[in-house]
């Protein structure tokens, strides 16, 4: 009797657990392990980013009741190390001022709003509410931007009595304001996506904004409306650099939609750009809206949204839809005079990486399998090139199945490229499978990380000067790793790191 009990209670144990991983391997293939993804449902961009007492704030745009856009909520997610985080409740839903659209949140430490509670300063949210009946009868100012503010370190918020604090004037496209606090001005500064450019207003109390200037008109892309923008300075040797990004959707060189940003000068009213440059920020289809934290002293790390809206609402992933990029550390460099962005994994996630193998010096001719060389049980790693020679070349996600997700050099170009035209299921729609590229803006030998996470890679490559995103759905999980190269290339140094 005693086995037979104890042969059923292991029977139980086994089945749950297999049910387990059954979900987290068959169900859910293409879930990341280090990226975050909402349990259920659609997400799209990162909002109102800010660090405060010791923890990150996420928050996102969410509909909590299916896998495609509607009726917008800010989902929110909490980390203490940007790498693992927890998702909360939601924290502002949609009311007879409309749905809850992009926007950014400050830790007023003045408390200037004057909303904070026992002599604390409050968590401020600002953002858009976008109203779908006036869309629907045609008015102009069915966009007004709103205030949210918790005095319970971003559990609960409360939407101002009296919103919207910035009233429509009459443009279609009025909305993500991102607002920063200018220290020189003792006031706060929103940028607002208006249309086709971008609105700065300021504030001394985050409940009246006037009107600065507006930038934009005639720089940069215009091959969709601009949106979600975000300024902030970078310390550049010994003097502070105002970045613009702007992202607009469509009109990506590659496709639907993407971040360009700006850089120059800004001095509390206007922004003026230091040249006539249309920079992209990240060349790879799926990054987009990618705004940065608030309250983080000098660092500037920035969080993307890992899709694109000419195919977000269609991938093949259930139950949920989106993941966020990895944050990402931005800086700047000099370029034969110009200065431009670069962005990095930030350094929290090499903590939750296995000890590097070292897999050294490759001389690759044609192709070399990398897979024998690592401990490979899960898609998802870091991949480091070191010295490689500047000549064509790709790195190659392959499964039993045979899909291949390339990412590569191509000399006569000098641009990187990611092709997915083979990499699993692409026919959900007609672009997924185009090949995207990237201009290389260094010289000399190849320095580049790759980073996988099931069903996306990101690539850093030459400091951060270059990056690109895609995600990808192959119909087996990536079981090997090759370099290829029709002419050959050597590689200095090649470094395969799992991740935990
Ligand atoms: C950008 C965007 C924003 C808007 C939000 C709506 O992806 O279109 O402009 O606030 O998404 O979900």
């Amino acid at each position: 009797m005693k086995n037979l009990l104890l042969a059923f209670a292991c029977f139980i144990i086994c089945s749950l657990v297999s049910a387990q991983t059954g979900t987290e391997q068959n169900n859910e293939p293409y879930r990341p392990k280090f990226h975050f993804t909402p349990k259920a449902h659609w997400m799209n961009d990162p909002n109102g980013l800010v660090f405060h007492n010791g923890v990150y704030h996420m928050f996102y745009q969410y509909y909590p009741e299916g896998r495609v856009w509607g009726p917008m909520h800010w989902g929110h997610a909490t980390s203490k190390d940007l790498i693992n985080w927890e998702e909360q409740k939601i924290a502002l839903s949609p009311d007879s001022l409309g749905y809850i659209f992009s926007g950014s949140a400050v830790f007023d430490e003045f408390n200037t709003c004057g909303l904070g509670k026992n002599h604390k300063a409050p968590l401020v949210a600002i953002f858009t509410q976008h109203n779908n009946e006036g869309e629907k009868a045609g008015l102009n100012n069915f966009q007004n931007q709103c205030m949210a503010y918790s005095n319970d370190e971003g559990k609960t918020w409360t939407k101002y009595a009296r919103n919207p604090v910035l009233k429509n004037p009459g443009i279609k496209d009025f909305r993500d304001p991102k607002v920063l606090w200018y220290p020189l001005g003792k006031k706060w500064v929103m940028a607002l996506a208006t249309g086709d450019h971008v609105t700065f207003y300021s504030s001394r109390d985050l409940k009246n904004w006037s009107k600065e200037s507006e930038f934009g008109q005639s720089n940069g892309a215009h091959g969709g409306v601009w949106e979600c923008p975000d300024l902030f300075p970078i310390d550049y040797n010994g003097k502070q650099v105002w970045v613009l990004l702007v992202s607009f959707n469509p009109g990506a060189p590659n496709g639907g939609s993407t971040t360009q940003y700006f850089i120059g000068d800004f001095d509390g009213k206007e922004f003026k750009p230091s040249d006539t440059e249309t920079r992209i920020m990240d060349y790879g289809p799926d990054h987009y809206a990618g705004v940065t934290f608030s309250n983080t002293g000098h660092r500037r790390i920035l969080i993307g949204w890992m899709s694109n809206w000419q195919y977000a609402q269609v991938v093949p992933t259930d139950p949920w839809r989106s993941a966020m990029t990895i944050p990402r550390e931005l800086d700047l460099k000099d370029v034969d005079g110009k200065l431009y962005l670069t962005s990095n994994p930030i350094a929290e996630l090499s903590g939750r990486m296995k000890e590097p193998k070292q897999i050294g010096s490759v001389n690759v001719k044609k192709e070399y399998d990398l897979s024998p060389k690592i401990d490979f049980r899960s898609a998802t790693f870091s991949l480091q090139l070191a010295d490689a020679e500047a000549k064509d070349f790709s790195i190659v996600l392959d499964n039993e199945v045979g899909d291949e997700m390339v990412i590569g050099y191509d000399k006569k170009s000098n641009q990187y490229y990611i092709d997915r035209s083979k990499s699993g299921k692409i026919d959900f729609e007609t672009g997924f499978g185009k090949r995207s590229f990237a201009p290389r803006l260094a010289s000399g030998l190849i320095n580049l990380t790759l980073i996988a996470d099931m069903a996306s890679v990101e690539l850093f490559a030459d400091g951060g000067l270059t990056e690109m995103t895609g995600i990808f759905f192959p119909r087996q999980p990536v079981t090997k790793i090759w370099l290829k190269s029709t002419d050959g290339v050597k590689i200095k140094d090649v470094v395969y790191r799992r991740m935990e």
